[in-house]
C-alpha cells in the first residue's frame, strides 16, 4: 500500500522530467493536414510524414517535418486543397445549379415543366474527384392519346404518330350533328400527362314553340324541334309585331325569346282634323279611324289667349291612345257649319 502512494505521488515528477526542452511536442498542422499516428512527444530527429485528408490533394511541400535539437518542428508550406469534379455537361431541357465543382459540392439538377428527370435529382462531389451520380435526362411528358367523346370527335392541331402525344400538343373537339358540345372545345396535353377536361356530346332538344296571341307561326308541328332549328312569327291584321320575328332552339334546350303582337288603337275622337303622317286628316277619312301600334298622331288645341290653333302629339301604345286634355270636341253645328272656326283650320301658332 505505501508503495503504490509512493509511485502515484512520483508520477508528475516522471511526466515533467520528459516535457524537457529536447523534445518535440504535438505539431500543429495547417487545415486539411494530417499524420499517422499522432504521439504527444517526439525526439530530435523524428520525422512526420504529412498527407492531406480525404477529399484533398497537396500542393507545395515539403511533405515532411523533422523534430529538432530545440524541440521544434521544421516549417512545411504543405497546403491541401479539396479535389476538383468535372465541369458537369449541360442538361437538354434542364437546369443544373451548383456554386462550386470541388469535393463535397453539390448540384441540383431540375427540368423545365412538361419534362420529368429521369435519374438523381443531385449529385455530389466525391473524394475521389469524380461526381456520384451521372447527369440525368429530362424527358418530356407524355400523354395518352386524348379521350374522344361518344358522338364526338377531336382534330389535332398537328399530325400525331403512334398512341401518344406530347405535352403542349393541342386539339379542337366538336360533336357530330346533332349533337351539341358541352364544355371547352380546346383540348391541350397538360404537363402532368393528362389531358384537359373532355366535354360531352348531348342532343339538345327544345319543346314545341308556343303561339302567340294575334299572332301566327311558320311551324306548329307538336314535336320536339333541333338546337338551332328557327320558328317564324306573324301577326294578324292590324296588329304589330314587337320583338324578334325569328325564335332559336338554344344550346340550354329552351327557345330564345319569343314577340309579341301589340294592338292598334282607334283614335277616340267623332269630330276633328288630325295630323297623321305628315298630313292633315278629317277624322272620317282616316280608314276605320285606327293608328297602329307604335304610331303618332296629333289632335288640334286652341290658344285661347291668343287665338291661335297647335298639334299636340300623342302615340299608340298597345290598343291605348290618350287624347291630349287640351283637346275640345266640337259640337256637331260647330263641325258640320262652322269648320273654318275649329283649332285645325284658324291661324297656327
Ligand atoms: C440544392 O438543393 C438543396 C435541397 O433542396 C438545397 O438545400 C441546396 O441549397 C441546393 N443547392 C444549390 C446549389 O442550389
Ligand atoms: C396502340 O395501342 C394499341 C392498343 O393498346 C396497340 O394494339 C397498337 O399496336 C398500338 N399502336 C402503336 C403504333 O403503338
Amino acid at each position: 500500500m505505501e508503495f503504490m502512494l509512493t509511485l502515484f505521488l512520483l508520477c508528475p515528477f516522471v511526466i515533467f522530467t520528459t516535457t524537457a526542452s529536447d523534445v518535440c511536442s504535438r505539431p500543429d498542422l495547417p487545415v486539411n493536414v494530417e499524420v499517422d499516428g499522432l504521439q504527444r512527444f517526439y525526439n530530435p530527429g523524428d520525422e512526420l510524414v504529412l498527407s492531406c485528408i480525404q477529399g484533398y490533394t497537396p500542393i507545395l511541400g515539403p511533405r515532411t517535418i523533422v523534430c529538432s535539437a530545440r524541440g521544434t518542428w521544421t516549417k512545411t508550406r504543405l497546403m491541401c486543397k479539396p479535389k476538383q469534379c468535372p465541369y458537369p455537361d449541360l442538361l437538354s431541357n434542364g437546369e443544373l445549379y451548383y456554386e462550386d465543382t470541388v469535393f463535397q459540392s453539390t448540384i441540383n439538377y431540375t427540368c423545365h415543366e412538361g419534362h420529368i428527370l429521369s435519374g438523381a435529382s443531385s449529385a455530389v462531389c466525391q473524394a475521389s474527384g469524380t461526381w456520384s451520380s451521372a447527369v440525368p435526362e429530362c424527358k418530356p411528358v407524355t400523354c395518352d392519346l386524348a379521350p374522344i367523346p361518344q358522338f364526338g370527335m377531336i382534330i389535332y392541331d398537328k399530325t400525331i404518330s403512334g398512341n401518344s402525344t406530347e405535352y403542349g400538343v393541342t386539339g379542337t373537339y366538336s360533336c357530330l350533328p346533332p349533337y351539341v358540345l358541352f364544355g371547352s372545345a380546346r383540348a391541350e396535353c397538360t404537363a402532368s400527362g393528362t389531358w384537359t377536361k373532355t366535354p360531352e356530346c348531348r342532343v339538345v332538344s327544345c319543346p314545341p314553340p308556343e303561339t302567340i296571341d294575334k299572332g301566327y307561326m311558320s311551324n306548329s308541328d307538336q314535336r320536339p324541334f333541333d338546337f338551332m332549328e328557327t320558328v317564324k312569327y306573324g301577326c294578324d291584321g292590324d296588329y304589330a309585331l314587337e320583338g324578334s320575328m325569328q325564335i332559336v332552339c338554344q344550346q340550354n334546350g329552351g327557345w330564345s325569346e319569343k314577340p309579341s303582337c301589340k294592338a292598334p288603337c282607334s283614335v277616340g275622337i267623332s269630330r276633328g282634323r288630325i295630323l297623321f303622317g305628315g298630313q292633315k286628316l278629317w277624322i272620317k277619312d282616316l280608314p276605320s279611324k285606327r293608328v297602329l301600334h307604335k304610331e303618332i298622331v296629333s289632335l288640334y288645341c286652341k290658344n285661347k289667349a291668343r287665338g291661335c290653333g297647335y298639334p299636340v302629339p300623342t302615340q299608340c301604345i298597345d290598343g291605348k291612345l290618350i287624347i291630349p286634355e287640351c283637346f275640345e270636341e266640337p259640337s256637331a253645328i260647330d263641325y258640320n257649319l262652322h269648320s273654318g272656326s275649329l283649332p285645325s283650320e284658324i291661324e297656327q301658332c
